[in-house]
């Protein structure tokens, strides 16, 4: 996607050659009028596959779930990273390990939000070392779903994300794909 390419070059800040700050119009201040066309450019790449809920993890997901769920027509749903006041039978979960925060942690859903007969497809900002991802997948499975695909805004395609997902036969499509970086500098895959 030129557009978000366009503006990863001229708002992107490189902090070392794996952390990109995109906070003025992904992750923190959000353009909404970008964040939309993020939503028809994954209802249109996956158009013909019959969706039925689209889904995230909480926080930054959610602008792009929500995006692609008004393209799509369809609700999304974010898991949620803190251990909610439910019981365990009421939820699916995975464990999570963050690189970043050197800690696991888990993510759950609501049995009542996805279940056989739903047709997923996962939506999230960054694919980096894939955990949070892998393990919503878990979840898509427990749940008895059907996965369509993975929607990524940003991948690092230097980190080991993609690889797992695609030993999980995951098709995966993102929207800009970073080859390499370092402060200054950034290549994108062509
Ligand atoms: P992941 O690939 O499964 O997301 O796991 P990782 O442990 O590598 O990343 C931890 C968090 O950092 C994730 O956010 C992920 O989206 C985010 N992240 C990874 N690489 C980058 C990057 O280059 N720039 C920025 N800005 N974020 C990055 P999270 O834990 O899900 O938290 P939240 O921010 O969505 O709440
Ligand atoms: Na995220
Ligand atoms: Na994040």
């Amino acid at each position: 996607m030129k557009l978000l390419e366009e503006r990863i070059r001229q708002e992107g800040l490189i902090l070392s050659d794996t952390v990109l700050k995109v906070d003025s119009f992904l992750n923190h201040q959000v353009d909404t009028e970008l964040a939309l066309e993020i939503g028809r450019e994954f209802g249109r790449k996956f158009a013909g596959e019959p969706i039925t809920k689209v889904l995230t993890i909480e926080a930054s997901g959610i602008q792009f779930a929500m995006a692609t769920g008004i393209a799509l027509g369809v609700p999304f749903v974010y898991a949620k990273k803190k251990k909610a006041v439910t019981l365990a039978e009421e939820v699916y979960s995975a464990p999570v390990h963050s690189f970043t925060r050197q800690e696991t942690y888990q993510v759950s859903v609501s049995r009542k939000y996805i279940g056989p007969g739903d047709k997923v497809l996962i939506v999230d900002d960054f694919l980096a070392t894939g955990a949070a991802l892998v393990g919503l997948v878990q979840i898509v499975k427990e749940a008895g779903a059907e996965l369509v695909g993975v929607g990524c805004v940003i991948e690092k395609t230097f980190q080991e994300g993609r690889g797992l997902l695609e030993q999980l036969g995951v098709r995966i499509h993102s929207l800009a794909r970073i080859r390499a970086m370092s402060p200054g500098e950034i290549h994108f895959e062509d």
